[in-house]
């Protein structure tokens, strides 16, 4: 038997559009087990929604391991408790993928390192600013060269929090890419490589109170933010009550607020999710502190 967790994951954390992203403190689990006859498994979040059968992204993704190592499919048991939402830019999609490959490696004794598997999980979910935290955990930058992956990971200081808050509808992300331009202006996309910069050396520096400048982004937010009914009514909400930053959490529709405690995290959640609410959108809010070390066996 083979247990995992994976954690979910918040992409771009506002300038850093497809480079940056951020390993989060809530899980994904997965177990796999020797079986009579083929099973999958679901509870938690998705198990309504999600294809349990062949077609399902976790079992796709081990199958694509076990091809790609040459290894014959094996009859088992995979059970599936998610915690994490669905369609939420949460990174659901790169926990099924990796925690899926990571899986299927386990089950064969780990044949692929886990620079290996970063390359697979690149290439299915097709951009690697989330499959890379959910594999090595922390704050990671990805960059693709050549066709590969290089990503670097690395802990945020040590008290920071996200408040996180999950409106409760989802947006998928290739909706929320179909309204990015194809050109951005010059001035553009200097202002966020300026900030993407700018925000790691804060956090490298623990200068958080430069954060609230450099998690400003041109390249994505003022895009999505018209799916996204109340916006900027939740990233103002987030800030009066104490938030250092406050960004879309990969492509939305939940919201992320850097805070510096769980009881700033909580006044912040509370805050961004009535925001919500004056917009007519029901939301939950959760406080989580960073994952520091990605996919993991677990007993
Ligand atoms: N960087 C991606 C985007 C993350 O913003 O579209 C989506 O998961």
């Amino acid at each position: 038997m083979v247990r995992l967790a994976v954690p979910a994951t918040a992409a771009n954390l506002g300038p850093g559009y497809d480079c940056l992203g951020l390993a989060l403190a809530l899980y994904n689990y997965l177990e796999l087990e020797p079986a009579r006859r083929w099973q999958l498994v679901i509870r938690g979040e998705g198990a309504e929604s999600l294809p349990r059968d062949e077609s399902n992204l976790v079992w796709q993704s081990m199958e694509h391991l076990w091809r790609q190592t040459g290894t014959p499919v094996p009859c088992v048991k995979l059970t599936l408790v998610n915690g994490i939402p669905l369609g939420r830019g949460l990174g659901s999609s790169a926990a099924a993928i990796v925690g899926g490959l990571s899986l299927a490696n386990h089950w064969l004794d780990k044949p692929l390192d886990k620079e290996e598997l970063l390359q697979l999980a690149a290439e299915l979910e097709g951009h690697p600013d989330n499959v890379a935290p959910a594999l090595l955990g922390g704050l990671c930058l990805s960059v693709t060269e050549a066709g590969r992956t290089i990503a670097l990971n690395w802990d945020l200081p040590p008290h920071l929090r996200l408040a996180v808050c999950i409106p409760d509808f989802s947006l998928s992300t290739q909706a929320a890419r179909a309204v990015l331009p194809r050109t951005v202006a010059h001035a553009d996309a200097v202002f966020n490589l300026s900030r993407t910069a700018l925000l790691l050396a804060a956090l490298a520096q623990k200068r958080l109170d430069l954060l609230g400048t450099a998690a400003r982004d041109r390249l994505h937010q003022e895009y999505r933010k018209d799916l996204i009914p109340g916006f900027d009514a939740v990233v103002t909400a987030a800030v009066e009550a104490g938030a250092l930053a406050c960004t879309l959490s990969g492509a939305g529709p939940s919201l992320l607020a850097f805070v510096v405690s769980a009881a700033d995290g909580e006044k912040a959640g509370r805050a961004m999710a009535a925001a919500f609410g004056r917009w007519g959108v029901q939301a939950r809010w959760v406080v989580l502190r960073p994952d520091t070390r990605g996919v993991r066996a677990i007993k």
